[in-house]
């Protein structure tokens, strides 16, 4: 798969265009257009007819929809909003659509960008917004929580080992002003040897700065059965995620969907009667080949999964 002409290589492209089959015709919703390259693709699909609804809480994303919207094949529509929102808002418009997609995480717009401080190796303010108009930043996150929160988040969202010294270390030079301020305490928190191990030893600090302070989980959580509640029935969903805590979101997600009877094990007859949602697309998910691996190394990571909607039930909770 080329660059898209905004330099950020779209993953897994074909095979999600593959999983959620796009017609000509259909109303997509591309919950997180970043630099537009899996939209592209479905806009060449879906044609004239079809309408393409791009939501992205990041003012780049705009920017480069506006590009997009230029040239694409397609009736187009750009939603600047936190996707869940964007979602809702379709929603209370009557708008179901035939599918819906999500890529997670950030785009290679967001990283290359140093002034916005989501890469360990650019010197840059502590930001780490993708949407401006949020409060809250990394460098608040640093100098104003308290040591044991910072320590939490590094664990749980970073799965860092060394989450107590280097929250100690943030504490103890507070404050701190720059991402070299921060790579330099990480560095300071964990034991030599450690900083010498696989990858950028301040990976883990920042990938979970960067979930806190855009409340990524959270939002993957509302985001889910909200994309569910706007597919039409025999629509397509899929999902592509970057690490475990998003994966193991949608797996769970579309586990549940899928699951017909709720009783308890125990129960020898079931008296639920609930009927399962969805059809599995992916039983396991589906990873970059070799050649993506090689020409994209944000690949890596990447997973993706999808589902059928089969039918609409009432009041999930
Ligand atoms: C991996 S990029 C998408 C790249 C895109 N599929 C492409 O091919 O160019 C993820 C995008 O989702 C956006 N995003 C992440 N979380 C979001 C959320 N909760 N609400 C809205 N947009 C979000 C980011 O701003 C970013 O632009």
């Amino acid at each position: 798969m080329n660059p898209s002409p905004q330099g950020h290589i779209p993953v897994l492209a074909t095979e999600l265009v593959d999983l959620i089959g796009p017609q000509p015709g259909d109303v997509t919703v591309d919950c997180t257009f970043g630099a537009g390259g899996h939209a592209r693709l479905v806009a060449d699909l879906i044609g004239p007819e079809g309408t393409l609804i791009a939501i992205d809480r990041d003012p780049v994303a705009r920017a480069r929809f506006q590009e997009f919207q230029s040239t694409a094949k397609c009736e187009t529509r750009f939603l600047a909003l936190e996707f869940s929102d964007g979602l809702n808002v379709l929603q209370k418009e009557g708008i179901r659509a035939d599918t819906v997609y999500m890529d997670l995480g950030m785009s290679s717009l967001q990283v290359d960008a140093a002034e916005r401080g989501f890469s360990y190796s650019h010197e840059a303010p502590l930001d780490m917004r993708m949407d401006p108009r949020q409060e809250l930043t990394a460098e608040v996150v640093l100098n104003e929580w308290p040591e044991s929160r910072i320590n939490q988040i590094l664990r749980a969202y970073g799965e860092e080992r060394y989450s107590g010294g280097i929250s100690r270390e943030i504490v103890r030079r507070r404050p701190l002003a720059t991402t070299s301020d921060l790579v330099d305490a990480i560095k300071a928190g964990m034991p030599t040897a450690a900083r010498f191990g696989s990858g950028h030893p301040a990976r883990r600090t920042f990938q979970a700065l960067r979930i806190a302070v855009n409340g990524e989980l959270e939002a993957i959580d509302a985001a889910l059965p909200a994309a569910w509640d706007t597919l039409k029935i025999g629509g397509r969903m899929a999902a592509i995620s970057f690490h475990s805590l998003e994966d193991r979101r949608v797996k769970q997600f579309f586990a549940g969907l899928a699951t017909g009877c709720k009783c308890p094990p125990d129960l020898p007859v079931c008296a639920c009667g609930h009927e399962p949602e969805a059809e599995l697309l992916t039983r396991r998910s589906i990873t970059a080949d070799e050649t993506e691996l090689e020409n994209n190394p944000r690949s890596r990571s990447a997973r993706l999964r999808g589902a059928l909607k089969l039918g609409e039930i009432e009041g999930r909770g």
